[in-house]
Order: C-alpha cells, then sequence, then structure tokens
C-alpha cells in the first residue's frame, strides 16, 4: 500500500514537472513538442539573435529566398498548380533578374530534392573548366599566383551549369510547362524592376570595375539618367530578357548553341576568356546519390561532392553529437569549444581529401564514419585548444562575403527544395556578356590554383582540387533537407563561402538541440572557424564576455566579426502541419506563404 502511495506521487510529480516544462508559444511559433523539453530560453544578459524577426506562416506553400520578387514569383506559380520544382525553376530565374548580385544564368549549383513520397534526389549543375584549361593557368613563368586572375574577368569563369541544371530538375519532375514557369522572369527583365538599397549599392559600388571589364558595355549597371543608382530606381533588362526568351523557346539549346551561345563565346574571346562552343555544348549537369546521414533520429539529406558541403556537414554533426550541447546552452563555452575543435578537423580534411568525385576518389563514408570521426577526435582536450599546425599546416589571410544565393520552397504536397547557386564573387568576374545581357561567374577561384595557396575564402586545397579540363570545382555549398521521423522537416541553406557549412551546421542544431523556432535559429548570431586561419570569428555579441573569456583562457583565437555571417533561407514543417518560412534579417531576403 505504502509503495503504491510512493509510486502514485512520483508520476504525479513527474507529471506536474513535464506540465510545467511544455513548451509554450512564445512568438506565435511553436516548436517540436515531442523532442525539446523546453524551447529556447533567452540570456538576459546577452542579445542573441541579429534581430526578432517573425517566421512567416503557410498553410500550402512557401518560398524563402534573397529577393521578396523571387519568392512572390514562387508562390504565384505554384498558385497556378505548378509543384515546388516549378516553383523554384521559377524562382531560380527569377533571381537571375532581379538578384544579379548572386542570381543567375552564368553560374552553377547544386539543387537537393526530396519528392512527396520521401524519395530523395540530387543535381550537381556545378560549372567546370573549360577543355583549355591546365592546372597552372593561374601562375606566372617562377610559378606564382597571378593576383587577381581567377577572380576578375574573362579567364575567371568555368562553364555555366545553371541553364542545364534548371532544365534538368524540370524535366523530371515539372507539373506546369516550361513556358509557363518562365514567364515570370521575363516579364521582370522586360518590364524592370525596383531596385532595393541593397541592390543600388552594390550596382554603385562596382561600378568602376564593371566599366574596367566591359569597356563602355555597361548599361545595364549605369543608371539611365547617368547618375547613381538610387533605391526605388526601375532596373529594365532587355538582352537579358532576349536571353531568357531564348531558353524558354528552346529549352537547353536556347543557352549553349545558337546565339547566346555565339554572343557568349564572342564575350570570351574578347577578353581572353577560354569557354569554347565545344565547352557549352559539352556541359551536361550530374545526378548524384545523395548524402543520406542520421543524426540522432533525423536524417540529413545533403550534397555529396563536387560540393564539400554535405560531408562537412555531417562530420561536424557527427563528431558533437556525443555531447549535451542542449544541457549546456547555446553558445556557451563548452557548446562553442567543440563546435570549433569539429570544425578545425573537418576543414582541414576538407583541404585534404576532397574534390570533383568524377576525377578524385573521395572516401567519403570512412571521412562520415563514427569511428573515423571518433579516432580524429582523440587529441581534443577541454583544457586547451588544439593547435591548427598539429592537425595539418597552412597560412591564409581573411574571408568574408555572401554573394551567393540559396533558396528553399516546399509545396502542399510535400515536395521540398533546397538550391544554393552562384556566381561566386558579387557578381561574379564582372563580365556581361555583350548582348545577353547576364554576368559570368569567376568560379575558377574555387579550384586550388596552386597547392597549399588559399583561395579568396582563405580556403587551402591540393591535388584533390587542381584544375584539370572538365572538372568541378569544389565547392562549399550545402543545400540541405532534414527528416524527423521519416517525414520532411527543415530545407536549410545559405551563402557566405567557407561559412557556409558552419552556418547551416549551427542552424541545425539552434533547432535540433537548442528548441529554437526556424526563424530564431535564422535570427541567432553566428561563429567560424576553418581549421586554417587558426582563429574563430563571429559576429558581435553571439558570445558573452564569459564565454569569450573561457574561450581565451584556453588559448583560442577569437575576433569579432566585421560583417554577418549567413543569408540564411530555410523552411520547417511545424508539428501542427503548417510552414514556418525563415528568411535571413541581415539582408533582403524575404519569405512569402500562402
Ligand atoms: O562554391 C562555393 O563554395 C563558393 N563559390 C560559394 C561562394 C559564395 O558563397 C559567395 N558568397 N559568399
Amino acid at each position: 500500500m505504502k509503495r503504491n502511495v510512493y509510486i502514485i506521487g512520483l508520476l504525479l510529480f513527474l507529471f506536474a514537472f513535464s506540465c510545467k516544462n511544455k513548451p509554450t508559444q512564445t512568438d506565435g511559433t511553436s516548436s517540436d513538442a515531442k523532442d525539446l523539453f523546453v524551447l529556447f530560453e533567452e540570456n538576459p544578459n546577452q542579445k542573441t539573435f541579429f534581430s526578432d524577426k517573425k517566421g512567416v506562416i503557410g498553410q500550402n506553400g512557401m518560398v524563402a529566398s534573397a529577393h521578396p520578387e523571387a519568392s512572390k514569383v514562387g508562390v504565384e506559380i505554384m498558385k497556378m498548380g505548378g509543384n515546388a520544382i516549378d516553383a523554384a525553376v521559377a524562382t531560380h530565374f527569377a533571381l537571375a533578374v532581379v538578384f544579379p548580385f548572386a542570381g543567375n544564368l552564368g553560374g552553377g549549383g547544386f539543387a537537393v530534392i526530396r519528392d512527396k513520397n520521401g524519395k530523395a534526389y540530387t543535381l550537381d549543375f556545378r560549372e567546370k573548366a573549360p577543355l583549355k584549361a591546365n592546372r597552372d593557368m593561374y601562375l606566372d613563368a617562377k610559378g606564382d599566383v597571378i593576383q587577381g586572375l581567377s577572380l576578375l574577368g574573362h579567364l575567371a569563369s568555368g562553364v555555366p551549369g545553371a541553364v542545364d541544371g534548371m532544365v534538368e530538375i524540370h524535366k523530371k519532375f515539372g507539373k506546369l510547362s516550361w513556358e509557363k514557369v518562365l514567364q515570370p522572369a521575363i516579364d521582370l527583365a522586360e518590364n524592370g524592376v525596383v531596385l532595393t538599397e541593397r541592390e543600388a549599392l552594390g550596382l554603385n559600388n562596382n561600378k568602376q570595375t564593371f566599366k574596367k571589364i566591359n569597356g563602355e558595355n555597361t548599361p545595364y549597371f549605369m543608371n539611365p539618367d547617368n547618375r547613381d543608382w538610387i533605391k526605388g530606381d526601375w532596373l529594365v533588362q532587355k538582352d537579358l530578357g532576349k536571353t531568357l526568351r531564348s531558353i524558354q523557346q528552346k529549352g537547353r539549346n536556347g543557352f549553349y548553341e545558337g546565339e547566346v551561345a555565339n554572343l557568349l563565346v564572342k564575350e570570351m574571346k574578347k577578353g581572353g576568356g577560354i569557354i569554347s562552343h565545344e565547352d557549352l555544348k559539352k556541359y551536361h549537369s550530374a545526378w548524384r546519390e545523395p548524402i543520406s546521414a542520421d543524426y540522432k533520429h533525423y536524417k540529413i539529406i545533403t550534397m555529396p561532392p563536387s560540393s564539400s558541403g554535405g560531408v562537412a556537414l555531417v562530420q561536424l554533426l557527427r563528431s558533437v553529437e556525443q555531447y549535451p550541447l542542449r544541457k549546456w546552452g547555446f553558445n556557451s563555452d563548452s557548446t562553442v569549444q567543440v563546435m570549433i575543435e569539429a570544425e578545425r578537423r573537418v576543414y582541414a580534411d576538407r583541404a585534404k581529401w576532397l574534390g570533383d568525385m568524377d576525377y578524385v576518389k573521395v572516401p567519403m563514408k570512412e571521412l562520415m564514419s563514427r569511428d573515423y570521426l571518433k579516432k580524429r577526435w582523440s587529441d581534443f582536450n577541454f583544457a586547451k585548444a588544439t593547435d591548427s599546425k598539429v592537425i595539418d599546416g597552412g597560412a591564409v589571410p581573411g574571408y568574408e562575403s555572401n554573394e551567393t544565393t540559396h533558396y528553399s520552397v516546399v509545396d502542399k504536397e510535400g515536395n521540398a527544395v533546397s538550391i544554393t547557386t552562384t556566381l561566386n564573387g558579387g557578381y561574379g568576374s564582372k563580365v556581361v556578356v555583350s548582348g545577353g545581357g547576364f554576368l559570368m561567374n569567376n568560379e575558377m577561384d574555387d579550384f586550388s590554383i596552386k597547392a597549399g595557396v588559399p583561395n579568396m575564402f582563405g580556403l587551402i586545397g591540393n591535388k584533390a582540387n587542381e584544375i584539370q579540363p572538365e572538372k568541378r570545382m569544389l565547392s562549399s555549398m550545402t543545400p540541405t533537407i532534414v527528416e524527423k521521423d521519416g517525414k520532411f522537416f527543415m530545407a536549410i541553406g545559405t551563402p557566405g563561402g567557407s561559412t557556409i557549412i558552419t552556418s547551416v551546421y549551427q542552424t541545425i542544431l539552434n533547432v535540433i538541440e537548442h528548441g529554437m523556432t526556424m526563424q530564431q535559429a535564422v535570427n541567432a548570431l553566428k561563429f567560424h572557424h576553418q581549421w586554417l586561419p587558426d582563429r574563430t570569428v563571429y559576429e558581435p555579441n553571439a558570445f558573452t564576455e564569459k564565454t569569450l573569456n573561457a574561450l581565451k583562457s584556453r588559448g583560442y583565437i577569437i575576433d569579432a566579426q566585421k560583417g554577418t555571417l549567413g543569408r540564411m533561407d530555410c523552411i520547417m514543417l511545424r508539428p501542427d502541419g503548417t510552414l514556418e518560412g525563415a528568411s535571413d534579417p541581415r539582408a533582403d531576403n524575404t519569405s512569402v506563404g500562402y
């Protein structure tokens, strides 16, 4: 009898305790009651978030992208009966018009798709080195890197993959006609788009470079009144409209052959570039087996090489899986310390092992295996920072920028798309194809142009990522879809060069471990370490004084970041079946749902 009373008492206590700690609605969005014992609680002494922007809630579909017009286009396509893939394609072409900074026809990227039945696919539409490329093409006679050659101007471009990529995903999954999904972008190009302040500034800041590279051929980037662009100006792009019409009418051939191809090759010849008709004809994107890896009871569906992002993300998550991050708390010293140490080891692996799998053998399974990661962790010590020199060698300058773009789309049937695409630097190589009205990428810089010499993101590489004709340069793009209990849970991604991987990593942990809503996870301040240089950068206020002091006392070199980290565009399925679109408050990124 007495024993029963004890048991009943204990049950009542546990019930009361669990009620007290039930997730509560704090900001109009709810979190996952099953997983999250408590919702994220803000530390009153710390400004943990970049802003208090709220997520956008949708019942039927959601598009999260870098530009409000592009997200609107995607939603309109779904309202017309299109699925998430139709919407993603329409959003892509709209971004090429309204967001020339990174949206593109002349670039490339990666798509991760999970269809409504739960089957996952990835498409690699990364640029390729032209046939005439060679390992030492950016070195002088002494073997030194010719500064800027892989970054600016015609020789910096890889063979673009974006148009082929869009054609491929539409062919496989699209419901609406190609003609229909292209139309909104054509309208935006021909009728014009209103510049945001950020876009106006971007164009003005690059005016001189555009002029230097293109001569007087910079009509799209100079205000018709011959003054600087300002917010609210209309940007009309007639030539780009013509190129889009050609793609609309002839699909792949409307870009890789015929008039547009002629313009592109002519432009290359004019400026000493090497992309030929043969390169364009031969370019094809590649369907690849997705990385599908468990992390706790979640499944991470992400991109295999030629992006390093997927392998690195899984390595990072599995390296810290053993630790009670939730108990330690968001950005507490222990949490940050193990995350940094994981980053150090994973970026060293990236430099050594990763490259285009069509050219080099990448030991993917091994790198992501828990046994291997455990061995890599054996020299970790809570008392003292590991020295990057002990992990491997090299020295590197700074990195920071956000010129790629990511968009996530989910439709009412449950199809989900996560795409990251880029020209690499802002406005790519700054080459505008004369008469074609589109910008070319400077993706060749993502190769290891000389072993051990850092690229624009401070990343170093080696043989695995050296230049070879038709090879794809190694990327950090990490478009990812997370499944929970066999169902779609999140679509995630961001620009940010080398910081892409760590921003995706933190955003996933913010939701899964710290109980944040999708938007809170995006708003949350971030940090980054990439093995070399051996220092951690953080967004101002990301760390409390206590965290900073604790890390410094253990030998970590830590600098406040001048800019921001990440431009996330993510979507999460909430427990009530609605979608939360979370676009980054750090720029013009906007989610639109319906
Ligand atoms: O593929 C890569 O990793 C880079 N080309 C991405 C560039 C990028 O994210 C630019 N924005 N910061």
